[in-house]
């Protein structure tokens, strides 16, 4: 080991091991330098290097600010065969949740999925008879990497409309669910130790896509209307920020909801300072009022990346997102997913497409819109009534954000409950560092009220009789 990896990786310790917290600046180079016997321009190497594997943000005006915690590999020992693998993750929060969503725990508030009791299945039945018997050929073979044309134009009329996005077909990539759009989007506009702007707390899955392209993460404070402003024009002034990601419609995992008067502003102060703004609408169908995300208030595309998915409305295992860009854009990601999977399986395309154009859709969203919105007022009165802090007011949406008592550790809690049937997200992977160690997050989307009822009366009597 070098000189000045022997420093970073002295430093990298201390902000693992939590004694250096987010926010925190290192100590000063003079001090560093003496701490470790180098000289300072090994210091200044050892900050580069923190830099680049999204540790810390350096301006070199000051000593650096600690940003982030990476997801740090485990060590694996390689077998014979993957002797060249290096450190992969034994396991992350993506992966846990994919565990939980095959769960047969009784009380499932950790997977964000959709109540497969809603699923349109005689529309979607009908849909497959007709694939199946019409359109075989079509239905098993390859197609084309942006996505089948007559699918992108029904998403576009039929889908993206009533979210006020009128987005020509050619803008379009249909990609394998959201978070691979998300991916290779990072990948265009975010390198090492490039900084990514992002909601407290924000989806734990784009914080693990930041994470894996060696980007930090500026994560900035909500208030009652969104994303504050005062912290996002002062991190456009002071950072070279590359992308802000944004949730502006039942933010996973608050449910919250940007007011339109602050997706103007935010969208001005993106205008202003030339940054793109990343919006994911995942759950934006549940919108009743003030309906328009930041993409429709920016009818030319030019500031904002859209990204949807039908994983919510209707089925996560369809595997079927979108991206609407600027074409060269388009055309850039289908360069990268043409590398990563070729295309987004043909018959799940076909599926949506059929589904898309059955006249169940509004039919459908409002049904969602009802059922979901009273799930979440029954939980969120549940939550309330027994004392525990909720994040924000939500009025609708899959997810509370909820403040446990006496600073419990949520993964210490959570082993306990998933052992009595009970299963939630812990908060930490919701933001960076030990940010929201003592919150978790409770999905309610896929339980009826009754269940919601009585999981949530044994996961408050195990609240009270835990002792961490
Ligand atoms: C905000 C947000 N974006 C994207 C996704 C991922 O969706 P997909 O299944 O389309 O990859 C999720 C899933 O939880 C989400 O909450």
């Amino acid at each position: 080991m070098t000189q000045f990896e022997r420093v970073a990786d002295g430093i990298r310790q201390d902000i693992e091991q939590g004694i250096l917290h987010v926010g925190d600046l290192l100590a000063s180079e003079r001090k560093t330098a003496e701490r470790y016997s180098v000289s300072r321009s090994t210091v200044r190497r050892a900050w580069q290097k923190l830099q680049a594997l999204g540790y810390v943000h350096w301006t070199t005006l000051s000593a650096p600010t600690v940003v982030n915690i990476p997801l740090r590999p485990h060590d694996v020992s390689p077998s014979a065969m993957g002797k060249d693998m290096g450190e992969v993750p034994r396991s992350s929060f993506l992966s846990d949740l994919m565990s939980a969503a095959g769960s047969a725990a009784r009380y499932n508030f950790e997977i964000g999925m959709p109540d497969p009791d809603l699923l349109p299945l005689r529309e979607l039945q009908e849909v497959v008879r007709d694939l199946f018997s019409q359109h075989v050929r079509e239905v098993f073979s390859y197609s084309p990497t942006q996505g089948i044309a007559r699918v992108r134009q029904a998403l576009s009329e039929e889908y993206l409309l009533r979210r006020g996005v009128d987005a020509d077909p050619d803008d379009i990539l249909i990609t394998s669910g959201s978070l691979q759009g998300l991916d290779y989007v990072t990948d265009l506009l975010a390198g090492p130790g490039d900084v990514i702007v992002t909601e407290a707390p924000t989806f734990a899955g784009a914080l693990q896509v930041f994470s894996s392209h060696g980007a930090q993460v500026l994560a900035l404070p909500m208030d009652g209307e969104g994303i504050a402003l005062a912290p996002l024009e002062h991190a456009l002034t002071h950072s070279r920020v590359r992308m802000i990601y944004l949730q502006t419609f039942f933010q996973n995992p608050t449910s919250a909801v940007m007011s339109l008067a602050r997706r103007h502003a935010v969208l001005a102060l993106c205008k202003k300072f030339e940054v793109p703004i990343v919006e994911d609408d995942a759950y934006g169908f549940l919108a009743v009022k003030d309906t328009q995300p930041l993409r429709a208030l920016d009818p030319g595309g030019h500031h904002v990346i859209y990204l949807n998915t039908l994983s919510k409305l209707l089925a996560p295992g369809l595997r079927v997102g979108l991206v609407v860009a600027p074409r060269d854009v388009v055309h850039y990601l289908s360069l990268r997913k043409q590398i990563g999977d070729l295309h987004t399986g043909t018959v799940t395309q076909l599926l949506v497409e059929g589904w898309l154009r059955s006249g169940n859709v509004t039919q459908h969203i409002a049904r969602a819109q009802s059922v979901y919105s009273g799930r979440l007022r029954t939980a969120s009165e549940l939550v309330r009534s027994h004392g525990l802090r909720v994040h924000g007011s939500p009025t609708s949406g899959f997810y509370l954000f909820v403040h446990l008592p006496s600073r419990i550790n949520a993964y210490a809690l959570h082993e306990y409950a998933a052992n009595r049937e009970v299963l939630f997200a812990p908060g930490a992977a919701f933001g960076i560092g030990d940010t929201y160690g003592d919150w978790i997050r409770i999905c309610v989307s896929a339980l009826s009220t009754t269940a919601i009822h009585n999981g949530l009366a044994r996961l408050f009597r195990m609240l009270d009789s835990f002792v961490p």
